[in-house]
């Protein structure tokens, strides 16, 4: 059994790369049924076309759709696009990796889809996740993965964990533990929720340093 799954990404890509290295070809274990089932990263989808994670996935030989969502009158028009696309590949799960785009329920209906958002959710929702926490009084930051509902950076947390502040770290030193933790986390979330489980030769954990 294989699993067809496509990344989303908007921008950099590193998490997008980090997770067809991790995961992409690779057998598992289902731990419902306990037969083998292999991940298949089908596709990959992108709506900017100025990203650099596009020349990611030519060096990865993973095919890459680019939908500017510029060309599209509306959010709907932009998210029916892409599900034909994603169903023209016969994707079950998508994963977002960096998608800067909201979802409508038209899409968020479709497809079971997963994302990763750099804070300890549900603090420090929306597109500045990482500064937001670091200028908060909390002392921590973290990274969340979460089923994706209609909701902005909502929907059941599969895995997350917390990352202490470090006293006069820069954001820059921040950004990158964030990023370090997130090359770790999302493989592993991916799999527990998809039930899967490593079997003894799966390289499915990071080599985190994208
Ligand atoms: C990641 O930090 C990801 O968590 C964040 O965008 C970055 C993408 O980096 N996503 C969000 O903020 C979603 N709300 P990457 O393109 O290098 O993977």
């Amino acid at each position: 059994m294989q699993i067809q799954c496509a990344i989303l990404f908007s921008g950099n890509g590193s998490n997008m790369q980090n997770l067809i290295e991790s995961l992409h070809n690779q057998t598992f274990t289902h731990s419902h049924t306990h037969k083998e089932c292999s991940l298949h990263i089908a596709l990959t989808l992108c709506n900017n076309p100025n990203a650099y994670g596009i020349t990611r996935t030519k060096n990865l030989h993973i095919p890459c759709v680019v939908l500017p969502h510029r060309d599209y009158d509306s959010r709907e028009d932009f998210d029916k696009q892409m599900i034909a696309t994603l169903r023209s590949y016969k994707i079950e799960y998508v994963i977002l990796a960096g998608f800067m785009r909201i979802l409508t329920p038209l899409f968020t209906n479709t497809f079971r889809t997963i994302n990763i958002h750099p804070s300890f959710l549900p603090e420090h929702k929306g597109a500045n996740a990482i500064k937001d926490s670091f200028y908060a009084s909390q002392s921590y930051g973290g990274v969340s993965v979460h089923w994706v509902n209609e909701e902005l950076d909502g929907g059941e947390i599969i895995l997350q964990e917390k990352l202490e502040n470090i006293p006069n770290e820069s954001l820059e030193g921040f950004e990158s533990r964030i990023h370090a933790l997130e090359y770790i986390l999302y493989p592993k979330a991916i799999l527990k929720a998809l039930h899967l489980l490593p079997q003894e030769s799966s390289p499915h954990t990071s080599k985190g340093c994208k």
